[in-house]
């Protein structure tokens, strides 16, 4: 089977991509897949990659690579690689697409609207999971709807804006500070900020309006902070319940990429009783977006036991010290294993 394999991207999250992607093309079952790695520049570029250094030049990747798209044509199922010499194109037959990619154009429903189109099989949720789960917003109203325990919200729209004074009450008569500010559609923590006071809020807004239309303020949970990885379609394996230790006040870019500190345990010291629920809601979520394939569903165990849905991945980490491989490395599943189960499980 030859095999796309989608790295880099029009992004926050490239350099991230660079790192899962050197995972995932390193642990591809040569016996089984022939695979052809494209990688997308941060200005969107698409290239192929002819190299076989898959620390994809340390994870800083180059841009080197021959021009090439994916056809939308659902007749051509093929990735066209374009020559410069003035050649004809040259057509590679494509049976699977592995977007390898987090945040916008990548985890948010636009390649998977592409490989719709071209009716290529790929792995992973399709467009409307993963357009759900990309935005914050929406993603709350989905699992609300479940009923699965979540933090109280309120949606900003930028156009909102014009009339502040209206906006800062109808977040303070929702639920009182701290809150946390967050773009509605952004990976990997980018543009969230805490407010403990007005002031803060304003600023706050204007940061997160820097990335998206969009923002949702939240109220502010105390808690653990626990992760369990879903792998699947129809029959779906929930992984155990690993927790994220931050050096950080909370997990963010810094923290999560940056610091030595931030640790991972992929069995988190908590009864089995609450694991057991976790990976309930787990279920819950994934099915109230529809997921398939693939999702990294992260959630809070605060004090009193009480559990609360915090965001759900669909295109989860794979570098070195992300959770999702590590959880089923736990689970006896090894990083080569899962990928071929990945390719496997890709549909459309
Ligand atoms: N968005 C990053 C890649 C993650 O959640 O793992
Ligand atoms: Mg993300």
């Amino acid at each position: 089977q030859n095999v796309l394999v989608l790295f880099g991207g029009c992004s926050s999250e490239h350099d991230i991509s660079l790192k899962s992607a050197t995972t995932i093309l390193t642990n591809m079952d040569e016996t089984r897949y022939t695979v052809y790695p494209v990688g997308i520049t941060k200005e969107g570029k698409w290239l192929l990659y002819t190299g076989t250094d898959y620390n994809l030049a340390s994870n800083g990747w180059q841009t080197n690579g021959i021009p090439a798209i994916l056809s939308p044509d659902a007749t051509h199922k093929c990735l066209w690689v374009v020559k410069e010499n003035g050649e004809a194109p040259v057509r590679i037959a494509i049976d699977v697409v592995f977007p390898v990619l987090h945040g916008k154009n990548g985890e948010d429903g636009t390649i998977q609207g592409l490989c719709e189109l071209a009716q290529i099989p790929f792995v992973g949720c399709g467009l409307v999971a993963s357009a759900v789960s990309m935005d914050k917003a929406f993603t709350k109203i989905v699992v609300e709807a479940k009923g699965v325990p979540q933090a109280k919200f309120v949606i900003v729209k930028e156009k909102e804006m014009k009339e502040v004074d209206k906006v800062l009450s109808k977040i303070e008569a929702a639920f009182p500070y701290p809150y946390f500010i967050k773009p509605a559609n952004a990976g990997s923590s980018v543009g969230i900020s805490k407010a403990n006071n007005k002031a803060e809020l304003i600023t706050g807004l204007y940061e997160a309006l820097k990335h998206d239309k969009k923002v949702l303020v939240e109220e502010t949970i105390i808690g653990r902070e626990v992760e369990t990885a879903v792998l699947g379609n129809e029959e779906v394996k929930v992984s155990g319940v690993g927790e994220i230790l931050a050096a950080a006040e909370f997990y963010d870019f810094d923290a999560k990429y940056n610091n030595a500190d931030s640790k991972t345990v992929v069995n988190a010291d908590l009864p089995i009783s609450i694991k057991e629920k976790i990976r309930g809601y787990a279920r819950e979520v994934f099915d109230a977006v529809e997921g398939k394939g693939l999702s990294r569903i992260d959630f809070f165990v605060k004090e009193d036991g009480g559990i609360i849905f915090n965001e759900l991945n669909t295109l989860p980490g794979f570098t070195s010290i992300s959770m999702y491989p590590m959880l089923f490395e736990e689970e006896g599943i090894p990083i080569k294993e899962l990928v071929t189960e990945l390719i496997e499980l890709a549909s459309l």
